[in-house]
């Protein structure tokens, strides 16, 4: 079937997340190899959004797949009851890569639900029921996920579920503490502000503290270390627990294995996924640190997943681990980092559409403005009259690249195979269709 074929049959039955269905018009994708892919029309395009920043080995790797083939001759899956040995190997190598003494692992689907069970295991542990979660923050679409998340993906979900509570992150391109520009200032300003929040709110009425150790799907935004730090104080100042969201920031997305290690800070749960397989199979995390292993030695953990710990997800997993070690991939990660952070200070400096640009590791935003000095924005927040970000996808796509954009942020997160030949000629193709935002400010 063609291109038309598909779409016309794709239009009949599928239901697409996020959108009205009337106007979605789907790219249908047939296969893919490292980090490009082809629709049915044998069109390439380079996966400049690794799938949805989850393809972090790159396509089709042989040693995931071979692996992969081995444990369905033996078992796909059994009852979450049972251990297999992907299970077990899996959580241990976790735990070799996971900061300071997280070595437990709860398996679960994926990103959303790794955020559910933390957050019973949060309430179950300290006995409280807040959860603080930071605006501007995501963390999937589930009841308690879409709860925490703070931003207009929440809003049709309100009122959530009880006792979330939002606070005020750095952002320090567009700090409203007015310390712009100075990210230590942001830093320090905003963790105040949180400091009184939480002595007006109760600290010992305080469960957990969610953050992304760097916001992902609202702009990539880099806390300052002065801030995450002071953040972890509170939390060991008030008995309250530290949650690092790593769906997005793990598995060398950053340029480490996690992105909190770039605050030298351990939290006490990781919540995890996409990198974890790279989507080869859905396979999702809550990792504990020691203090709540032993808590739960003699305490059950209420919660529990037909589908916890699926061999074959598991055996994905570990092939995965392996690449990434094998192929030194968080290391190119880190290096390339440096190479698209210049190119990407080159793209500022070169469009007026431009505002400010920001990366770590192969992970990175161009947000646009329609006025550099004022950083006003060009399509808005939520992005719902002017629908730019649709219309520089569709350029871009036209011209062989893929990737991820809304409102006034235009995602780049390329699997972390790519070489520099392919990142430079992917930031060419983004360079040329900034013109078309350019030509929006006249
Ligand atoms: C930080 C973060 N947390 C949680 C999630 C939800 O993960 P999933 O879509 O696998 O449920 C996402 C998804 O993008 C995410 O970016």
């Amino acid at each position: 079937m063609n291109m038309k074929e598909l779409q016309d049959l794709d239009r009949q039955h599928v239901i697409y997340s996020w959108k009205a269905q009337g106007g979605v018009k789907p790219v249908i994708m047939d296969h893919a190899e490292g980090i490009y892919q082809w629709d049915v029309d044998g069109k390439r395009y380079i996966d400049f959004a690794a799938g949805l920043l989850c393809i972090n080995i790159g396509h089709g790797n042989k040693h995931v797949l071979r692996a992969m083939e081995k444990q369905m001759d033996k078992v796909c899956y059994v009852g979450p009851m049972f251990g297999t040995e992907p299970k077990a190997r899996l959580a241990e190598m976790i735990s070799e890569v996971t900061p300071g003494d997280l070595d437990y692992v709860f398996y679960t689907n994926g990103g959303a639900e790794a955020v559910e069970n933390a957050i019973k295991a949060a309430r179950l542990y300290t006995g409280r029921n807040k959860m603080y979660a930071r605006w501007r923050g995501y963390h999937g679409a589930t009841a308690g996920a879409i709860t925490l998340t703070g931003d207009p993906r929440r809003w049709s979900a309100e009122p959530g579920i009880p006792g979330v509570v939002h606070y005020f992150g750095p952002y320090p391109y567009r700090d409203p503490f007015g310390s712009q520009d100075d990210p230590e200032e942001c830093g320090r300003r905003t963790l105040e502000v949180l400091k009184t929040q939480i002595m007006l709110d109760g600290p010992k009425t305080i469960a957990a503290i969610f953050m992304e150790p760097i916001v992902g799907t609202n702009g990539i935004i880099i806390p300052p270390k002065n801030y995450v730090r002071g953040v972890k104080e509170i939390c060991e100042d008030n008995g309250i627990l530290l949650v690092s969201d790593e769906v997005m920031a793990g598995w060398g997305r950053s340029g480490k294995w996690f992105g909190i290690e770039h605050f030298d800070v351990v939290p006490d749960i990781i919540t995890t996924a996409k990198g974890l397989t790279s989507g080869y199979v859905p396979l999702g995390a809550m990792v504990w640190n020691k203090k709540l292993w032993d808590h739960f030695q003699d305490h059950p953990f209420v919660g529990g997943l037909t589908y916890g710990g699926h061999a074959l997800a598991c055996a994905a997993g570990i092939a995965n681990i392996e690449v990434y070690k094998k192929d030194k991939l968080i290391e190119n990660s880190r290096i390339l980092g440096e190479r698209f952070a210049t190119r990407l200070e080159e793209l500022k400096e070169k469009h007026p559409s431009v505002g400010d640009v920001r990366n770590k590791g192969l992970w990175g935003t161009i947000e646009l403005t329609s006025d550099k000095k004022t950083k006003a924005p060009l399509a808005g927040f939520a992005d719902s009259e002017r629908n730019v970000s649709v219309e520089l996808t569709r350029r871009m796509a036209e011209m062989g690249l893929t990737l991820f954009a809304k409102w006034d942020f235009i995602f780049m997160s390329p699997p972390l195979s790519i070489t520099q030949e392919q990142l430079d000629e992917s930031i060419s193709i983004i360079d040329k269709a900034l013109e078309y935002t350019d030509s929006l400010i006249g």
